[in-house]
């Protein structure tokens, strides 16, 4: 299978045939989201859930191959394929790349989650078969919030079993991994207190961030790998 994988890559000499699969894989389950908002945008509710969940399978069954490719220690093999960039192209375009392409992948997946379990709540069926939004006041959901505070603990598992980090970098840890994001459900929670409105523009940021993720994505690998330089 490594054999397979680290063979030469379609896209250019510098991939190879694993690092290009994950990036189709990885457009494939983004296109799949922005169809599913497009759908939603049509009054496709029921097609749009659908979509919704197939996109997050896709996305699931990427994150999976991803960390089994670099279990693999193919990263190690693709890391060894020379950046041809010279290092000032690296410290004032690639570098400031990676990092937005990091914050974006981080809001992209919270937001996804959030917005599955909050699609759940808010969905009301119609006698037609058909799916809408609740018009009420949305009610705070204790999935959501059970998520999260097992979350946490894991977290906390984690920081206190790998004993590796001091004890103002576990705290820095714990309130980006927890504090910022419950922080941002919070800010929600009292902003946009309506089921229906909160779906609705909470979902676009959410598209709008995928739309991003798949700008970072492309010109990442573009520039890493496929550009000549
Ligand atoms: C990542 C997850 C999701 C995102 C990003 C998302 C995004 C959106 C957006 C942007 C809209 C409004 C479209 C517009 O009016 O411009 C919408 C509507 C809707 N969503 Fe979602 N959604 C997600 C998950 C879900 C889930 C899991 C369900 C159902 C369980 C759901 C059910 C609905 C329904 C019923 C509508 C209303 C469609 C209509 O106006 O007829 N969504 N969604």
């Amino acid at each position: 299978m490594i054999d397979f994988l680290g063979g030469p890559g379609i896209l250019s000499p510098r991939t190879t045939l694993g690092s290009d699969i994950s990036l189709f894989m990885a457009m494939g389950f983004i296109s799949m989201f922005l169809f599913a908002g497009y759908l939603a945008r049509n009054k496709k509710g029921l097609a749009h859930h659908r979509m919704i969940l197939a996109s997050m399978v896709m996305m699931v069954l990427y994150l999976a191959y991803y960390a089994q490719v670099r279990y693999m220690g193919l990263a190690s093999l693709s890391d060894q394929m020379k950046y041809m960039g010279g290092s000032d192209f690296y410290n004032t375009v690639l570098h400031p790349l990676l990092m937005a392409h990091l914050v974006v992948v981080s809001i992209s997946l919270y937001l996804s989650v959030y917005m599955v379990i909050n699609g759940f709540m808010a969905r009301f069926p119609l006698d037609d078969g058909s799916l809408t939004l609740k018009t009420g006041f949305a009610k705070p959901s204790k999935v959501l919030w059970g998520i999260g505070l097992a979350w946490f603990a894991f977290l906390v598992w984690m920081t206190t079993l790998s004993g590796r980090l001091s004890s103002s970098h576990t705290v820095i840890f714990l309130v980006l991994g927890f504090g910022v994001p419950a922080g941002v459900a919070l800010l929600i929670h009292f902003a946009l207190p309506k089921a229906d409105r909160r779906h609705r523009i909470v979902g676009r940021v959410c598209l709008m961030f995928f739309g991003l993720m798949l700008a970072t994505t492309t010109t990442t690998y573009y520039l890493l790998y496929i550009a000549k330089y």
